[in-house]
């Protein structure tokens, strides 16, 4: 089938890479895509906000099947036109994509299907958020309601920069419209993990586990960023606590979301803090994580067409046993512009891209990367590369990844060098 994926990152180029490698696939188009994914597909230059022109272009080049990567379309309803005119798309509606779109719509529903999470309080008036933030003490955690590139957190270790915080997000528009409601929770401790889920509105079809980096400098030190590395599978998780995490967080969400009205069909990314084995749920995006991606698709065996595509047809049933997962561990090392997160250059040249892939079970999956007029390839991003590894341990895929690390010439350039320590 003709397939066309939309997004733009090291998300997406894993996506179509693995994609590629299926029989099912006849022509893969990427809107916009990016200097990497021409490797796999034909490359449109369309943006993943314009939803006319990307529907024109489904209908222009007899489109089979649509895949949304990033959740931005996805909340602004991408998936919607497809699904109204019977074209076969992976990914929510605007209405279940809501999960990763609205904090306050997810903890609601956590609340009424009893499914573990930080407790909370849903805010518009400043006096009822200090109200309730000196009611529940620090340290707390405010979040606006909507997307706000990553943003949209502030982890505050008194009352005092609570309420700042809350002020910001509601008086002062810190987030624009993201934040003219806010979320105000209990502080979770314990250790971050990321685990996957396919539905079709019915079945549950658990993934895999990845643990990401979030923070820019080794050692989890300095600002947050959307993710400077991540490792498959999550070094401490153990088939019991896969179980709980499907049980009591995955399937009631699946259900709960079916009984709301809003059946969930996609991928379901759950953020998770584990303390004493037992998984409580931070968030839910509805898309797969970058760069947590780029090592589960190293590590998948089956048919990503087919996998996908039974999701978008409320087939998971049929499909669950193909998909398998290499027992082998996979890790991406994110190379990005010196200055990310903050602000950095573009358009600088990166070298040795063919010899870093020629390393072992290596790969480098590229996230924001474009041709210059001659031809080479030229940063275009904060986060530009995902070098990615696989390997029978976490220790020997880390060590391939940063051996193609090594290979890469990029002045302009860096990376933790320390992804996985915590399994290390
Ligand atoms: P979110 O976008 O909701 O995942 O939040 C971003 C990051 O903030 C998470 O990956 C956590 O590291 C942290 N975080 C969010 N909510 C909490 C919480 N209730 N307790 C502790 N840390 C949190
Ligand atoms: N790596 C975290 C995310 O994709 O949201």
């Amino acid at each position: 089938m003709d397939i066309l994926l939309i997004g733009s990152g090291g998300r997406e180029h894993a996506l179509a890479w693995k994609l590629a490698q299926s029989a099912r696939c006849n022509k893969l188009y990427c809107a916009p895509g990016n200097a990497g994914i021409e490797e796999q597909a034909q490359c449109a230059p369309i943006e993943v906000h314009e939803i006319d022109k990307i529907v024109s272009f489904v209908k222009e080049k007899n489109i089979d099947f649509v895949i949304v990567g990033p959740e931005t379309p996805l909340v602004d309803g991408m998936a919607d036109p497809f699904l109204a005119q019977g074209i076969p798309v992976f990914g929510p509606d605007k209405k279940a994509a809501q999960l990763e779109g609205s904090k306050g719509f997810m903890k609601d529903l956590c609340a009424k299907y009893d499914i573990p999470s930080a407790k909370y309080g849903r805010f518009k008036i400043l006096d009822d958020a200090q109200k309730f933030i000196e009611e529940t003490g620090a340290p707390i955690v405010v979040k606006t309601d909507g997307l706000a590139a990553g943003k949209g957190v502030i982890i505050c270790e008194t009352t005092d920069q609570a309420v700042e915080a809350a002020r910001g997000m509601l008086e002062d528009a810190m987030f624009g419209d993201a934040g003219t409601e806010i979320i105000i929770e209990e502080f979770l401790e314990g250790e971050e993990v990321s685990f996957f889920a396919l539905a079709d509105g019915k079945t549950v079809l658990p993934l895999a586990s990845a643990q990401d980096h979030k923070r820019v400098g080794d050692g989890d030190t300095g600002l947050n960023t959307g993710g400077m590395g991540a490792y498959s599978p999550a070094h401490f998780m153990t088939a019991e606590m896969e179980k709980q995490i499907i049980e009591d967080l995955i399937e009631p969400t699946i259900a709960g979301m079916t009984a709301e009205g809003c059946p969930f069909t996609g991928v379901l990314f759950a953020g998770l803090m584990v303390k004493d084995g037992k998984a409580k749920l931070l968030e839910y995006n509805v898309r797969f994580g970058d760069p947590e991606c780029q090592s589960l698709m190293m590590r998948l065996e089956g048919d990503l067409v087919d996998i996908l595509y039974a999701a978008a047809q409320g087939r998971l049933e049929e499909i669950k046993d193909q998909v398998t997962w290499s027992d082998n561990a996979a890790m991406c090392v994110v190379m990005a512009s010196n200055g990310y997160p903050e602000s950095y250059e573009k358009n600088t040249p990166i070298r040795g891209l063919d010899e870093a892939n020629a390393v072992d079970e290596a790969y480098v999956f590229h996230a924001g990367t474009k041709r210059d007029e001659n031809g080479g390839i030229v940063s275009f991003g904060g986060r530009v590369l995902g070098v990615t590894a696989k390997g029978k341990t976490i220790a020997q895929a880390q060590k391939r990844a940063y051996e193609a690390v090594d290979k890469i010439d990029w002045p302009k350039g860096f990376c933790r060098h320390d992804i996985g320590w915590r399994a290390l």
